[in-house]
Parts: structure tokens; sequence; C-alpha cells
């Protein structure tokens, strides 16, 4: 698959750019800009209001993709398997097929390390592209999310899980929350990508979600820039709607028939 070997070529050479997407339009405003689009099921807190992205289902997932396919030419386009859907070899192997039949992604995300090896493995026989992450596992976590790597029994078990995945046949990783002199070490010890969410600069490329850094979200998150405030736009958008409809100046001649 050309897209995979565009971004593993990019390792040590130039940054890979990564973003989610949860629908066209996003997507097709970032696609000229971006390596790699994610389908993250961060959708379920982002657009849903969940606390946990336990609660996103398969189906949600195979919708927004749908969506997003339709405005992705160019990027990698990746699709988050959600919590339950790859527990056995057989149910990830089902479920990444429904995903890739339905949807036409290139590439499906699963969460874990050592303890995923095999479905990895599965997969990756059957032909699947898989994109590993490791560090905070949202569908793991119960509570708040906490940086990794601080202690020494965790930063180990992060090295041994990196070589194991990437072993594995992942094409790249995801390292999210992670201290960035561990950052460091898995991305110098990887011949694969890594791609760092509040990982610092040391990973091979970044993502955000996309919502985050246009300001769509209020997010108080300590790896997020908001790059842009797009609730500010729409706030001045919708004011002059409301006035011009209130004074009788919208719709004028020019937008009627
Ligand atoms: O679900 C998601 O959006 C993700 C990214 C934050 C990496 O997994």
């Amino acid at each position: 698959m050309k897209k995979i070997q565009k971004l593993l070529g990019k390792k040590n050479k130039s940054k890979i750019i990564c973003l989610t997407a949860y629908s066209k339009n996003i997507a097709e405003v970032i696609d000229k800009f971006t390596d790699l689009i994610l389908v993250g099921d961060s959708l379920g807190s982002v657009l849903y209001n969940y606390n946990s992205t336990r609660k996103v289902t398969l189906n949600m997932m195979i919708e927004h993709t749908k969506s997003v396919r339709k405005g992705v030419s160019s990027s990698l386009l990746v699709v988050d398997m959600p919590y339950n859907t790859y527990r056995t070899k057989n149910e990830a192997l089902k479920n990444c097929r429904k995903v890739i039949k339905e949807t036409n992604c290139d590439a499906i995300k699963l969460e874990g390390g050592t303890k995923i090896v095999p479905i990895i493995k599965h997969l990756v026989q059957k032909k699947i592209h898989v994109m590993g992450h490791l560090g905070i596992l949202p569908q793991s976590v119960k509570g708040k999310f906490k940086f990794k790597g601080k202690k020494p029994k965790e930063r180990d078990q992060m090295i041994k899980d990196a070589k194991a995945i990437e072993q594995a046949g992942v094409f790249s990783f995801v390292l999210e929350g992670v201290e960035k002199t561990l950052s460091k070490i898995i991305t110098k010890n990887s011949t694969v990508p890594t791609i760092g969410i509040g990982a610092s600069e040391n990973c091979d490329g970044q993502i955000l979600v996309t919502d985050d850094l246009i300001g769509l979200t209020k997010s108080k998150i300590k790896f997020v820039k908001e790059f842009s405030n797009i609730r500010k736009i729409i706030s001045n958008g919708v004011k002059k709607y409301r006035y011009e409809v209130l004074n009788k100046k919208f719709p004028s001649k020019k937008y009627s028939y």
C-alpha cells in the first residue's frame, strides 16, 4: 500500500502530520495538510458527550467513517476499533473486515501492548493494516487520565510493549500522554513511526483531535493547543444572521425566488 510506504519513508526525515475527523466537511478541509486522518473513538466524548469511549459502537465508527471517506483523497484513512470489538482473533477479524468493507478505510487502530500481540499478528497475517496505540489507553481507563512513564516499571513495560507490537506488524503507533524522555527512547528504538499526542516533540509525528485545535471544544487538556477559535467565527456568523432576520434584511431579493 503506497500511502503506508510513504508514511514509513518519513521516519527520521520529515514530521508526520495526523489529525482526527468525524465528518466529510472537516475531512475535506484538512486532507491536503495531513498525512493521516484518524476517525478516532474520541468522537464518543467530543461529539456525543459520553464519559468514556467504551460506549462507542462499531456502527457509530462505520457511519462516521463513511462520511469522512467522502472527504479524504490523499491522506491515509485509519479507523479506531471501539471497545470490545477485538477481544479474540475471530472477533477482531470479523469486525475489522466489516469496517474495511463498509467504509473503504486504509487501516484500523487498536489500543494495547503485549496483551493484544496475537490479535495484531492475526490481522496482519490476514492483510489488514494495523496501527497501534500505547501510553494512555482511553478504552482501559476508568476515571482520570494520567500521563505515563513516571515509574521505572511503567517505562520498562512500555518499551517492551512498543517492541512487541512493532514485531507483531503494526505500521505505526500512537503514543498518548507519554513522558518525553520515554517517547525519545521508544521512537529511537522503533523502525516504524511513532505518532505523539501529549508525548512531546520526540515522536516522528503528531496527532490532535481537530475539534480541539480549531477551538470547537473548550479543551483544558495540557497538551492541547488551540490554533484557531472556530467558536468565535461561528458566533459572529450566527449573530449577523440573527440580526438580519430580525431586521428583515435576510432573505433579500438576491436570496429569494
Ligand atoms: O480517539 C482518538 O481520537 C485517538 C487519538 C487521540 C489518537 O485515539
